[in-house]
């Protein structure tokens, strides 16, 4: 668990400015969010004048020329540039999306200026940095491992097309944490799973290859689980792969309404069983 010292309070106020150079023609203006655990400062927006005519074309190849060329302090994730490892989500512009796969020229407004900040609703290590700490441990809540059965097969396992098409494209989730930052329950509930964990629960409820589909579902319906998601759809927002938790959400909501309606009636109809059982033949059956 990373130890953290987060802002003295959270009003970011104004920062450096760092000129563009002579003769630049493009110029545009990027605010970056700015903390530093290491001095007693509070946040900051910077400001990044740069020559759009010698940068890449996405919004992570500014940040990466900032980096480069001005400012090798800036802090911040990214690995693939492919929109495939999830390591650059942050918000820009007020939502939250990956930093890699989005051009500048969607995101400039009408005075050439973009504004980026860390995802929300999690601590800051530093910059554009976040700790994710809680965002894993609530993934490994759901157990998101396949449970397979014991009598699995010699060769693979087959799924029809059909039972693929039911998960709805929920395996192609990054874990960019796009939606986790974005859920209104999390900034207020830090015990509350996420649209994540639970897109993911989903995956394996709806999984025919997996065998705890009912422990699972037991285990999303307590009080931080789906019931607690008030279908305020930030996260379908959100996702870069265009996936829908909220949809996920509301299908392990009704499973799970269905089981509990089932061992409630189970529950009774034993009880009922048991208080119509006459005494003596019971004693007689030796019961
Ligand atoms: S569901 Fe979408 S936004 Fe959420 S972690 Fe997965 S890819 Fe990212
Ligand atoms: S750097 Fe991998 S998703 Fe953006």
């Amino acid at each position: 668990m990373v130890q953290l010292r987060l802002p003295k309070n959270s009003r970011v106020v104004k920062g450096k400015t760092h000129k563009a150079p002579e003769g630049a023609l493009n110029v545009k203006t990027f605010q970056v969010y700015r903390w530093d655990p290491d001095d007693s400062e509070n946040p900051r927006l910077d400001r990044y004048e740069i020559d759009l005519d010698s940068c890449g074309p996405m919004v992570l190849d500014a940040l990466i020329k900032i980096k480069n060329e001005i400012d090798s302090t800036l802090t911040f994730r990214r690995s693939c540039r492919e929109g495939v490892c999830g390591s650059c989500a942050m918000n820009i512009n007020g939502k939250n999306m990956l930093a890699c796969n989005q051009p500048l020229k969607d995101h400039l407004d009408r005075k050439g200026r973009i504004t980026i900040r860390p995802l929300p609703y999690q601590p800051i290590i530093k910059d554009l940095v976040v700790d994710r700490t809680a965002f894993w441990e609530q993934y490994l809540r759901v157990k998101p491992w396949l449970i397979p059965p014991e009598d699995f097969p010699e060769k693979e396992f087959r799924m029809s097309p059909e039972e693929v098409e039911a998960l709805n494209n929920a395996e192609k989730c990054i874990m960019c944490g796009a939606c986790y930052a974005s859920c209104q329950v999390v900034g207020l509930n830090k015990g509350y799973i996420g649209p994540h964990a639970l897109l993911k629960a989903f995956q394996r409820v709806l999984d025919p290859r997996d065998s705890a589909p009912g422990e699972r579902l037991n285990d999303v319906a307590g009080d931080d689980g789906v019931f607690r998601c008030h279908t305020i759809f930030n996260c379908i927002d959100a996702c870069p792969k265009e996936l829908n938790p909220t949809q996920a959400i509301e299908t392990l909501r009704k499973l799970a309404q269905k089981r509990q309606a089932f061992e409630a009636h189970r529950r009774e109809r034993q009880n009922s069983l048991i208080e119509t059982t006459p005494t003596r033949s019971l004693e007689q059956s030796g019961g």
